[in-house]
């Protein structure tokens, strides 16, 4: 089979899950292309591929609009192409299942006909930090579920997240979130005390939000943020303030090689039972081996 694998990530963890799906499917011995989704010059044969999987973070209970724009912008495919979606999210909950619906939509203008949903924690990137054994703790889970997930797809088998009554009401309510990023984006600005003006941010921004102003001699930050945290999350002097919301910026980086040990798994409360939930979900999965 040939398998296109496409991933949006602010701060990696969409981009761990992408690379553990194709390196299931490159071990199983099929072709797979991984496109970043910030990449859109490349040409891509859409007809040359026999399945697409399109991985990226929820953001305020949907699909970011980096990607929403993307997939919007193609044009209708000749052959329709069977489409999983994989989403990650700092909180394993049912009201962040629908969080696909609206790209959905699209994708069915697209003839991108989906076939599956899945939805897996990671780390969360804002509000919060966990700590790295926890972090450690959720990258290996999802390792293990990708693996499962990967066979699963290709036998081009169909599977649904369940949904909340109202979730797809409440994720339409909550994608004001798209235009709160551009908002706040504006107010981000930099410690020039801290500042080593090493340029990470500049290079890294994926819609090329920041750049240096030589009259005022400082980073400035245009009107296009994500609030997708790539700047703030790698710079390596904690200098970023972002906007109103600098209280809930997550630094440092996750180290996720650390050695697991239960002992360290302190559960913050924050989402401590849904959590829980996942972890007893999929262990109970990767016992049973589907
Ligand atoms: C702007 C923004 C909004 C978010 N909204 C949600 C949310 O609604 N629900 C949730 O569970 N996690 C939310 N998160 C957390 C991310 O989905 C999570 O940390 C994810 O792993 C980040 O992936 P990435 O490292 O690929 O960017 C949000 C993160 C950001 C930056
Ligand atoms: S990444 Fe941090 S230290 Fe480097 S230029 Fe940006 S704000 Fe300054
Ligand atoms: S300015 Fe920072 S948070 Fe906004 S899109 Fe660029 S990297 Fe992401």
């Amino acid at each position: 089979m040939k398998i296109l694998i496409h991933f949006h990530s602010g701060t990696g963890n969409a981009k761990r899950v992408a690379r553990a799906f194709e390196q299931n499917f490159l071990t199983a011995g099929h072709e797979t292309s991984l496109h970043n989704i910030e990449d859109q010059q490349t040409p891509i044969d859409w007809e040359s591929f026999d399945f697409q999987l399109i991985v990226y973070p929820i953001y305020g209970f949907n699909t970011p609009q980096f990607v929403v724009k993307y997939f919007k912008s193609l044009c209708p495919l000749v052959k329709p192409l069977p489409t999983y979606i994989v989403m990650e999210s700092g909180e394993w909950l049912k009201l962040n299942n629908a969080a696909y619906k609206h790209l959905n939509r699209f994708l069915k203008r697209k003839k991108m006909i989906l076939r599956g949903e899945l939805h897996y924690l990671m780390p969360y990137n804002m509000i919060f930090r966990h700590t790295d054994e926890m972090a450690y703790r959720m990258d290996q889970t999802m390792q293990s579920l990708a693996k499962l997930d990967a066979h699963r797809m290709l036998a081009l088998e169909t599977f649904h997240l369940e949904t909340i009554p109202f979730g797809t009401l409440i994720s339409t309510v909550v994608r004001i979130q798209y235009l709160g990023a551009k908002i706040n984006g504006v107010f981000y600005h930099v410690d020039k005390k801290k500042c080593i003006d090493c340029r990470l941010c500049v290079n890294q921004c994926p819609v090329k939000n920041i750049s240096y102003d030589e009259k005022k001699q400082k980073l400035v930050f245009g009107p296009h943020c994500l609030m997708c945290q790539r700047c703030s999350y790698q710079c390596p002097k904690d200098a970023i303030f972002t906007g109103l919301f600098n209280s809930w910026k997550v630094t440092p980086k996750y180290h996720y090689q650390k050695p697991y040990k239960p002992e360290q798994n302190k559960h913050p409360n924050y989402c401590k039972h849904s959590y829980a939930k996942y972890f007893s979900w999929s262990e109970e999965r990767i016992l049973k081996g589907k």
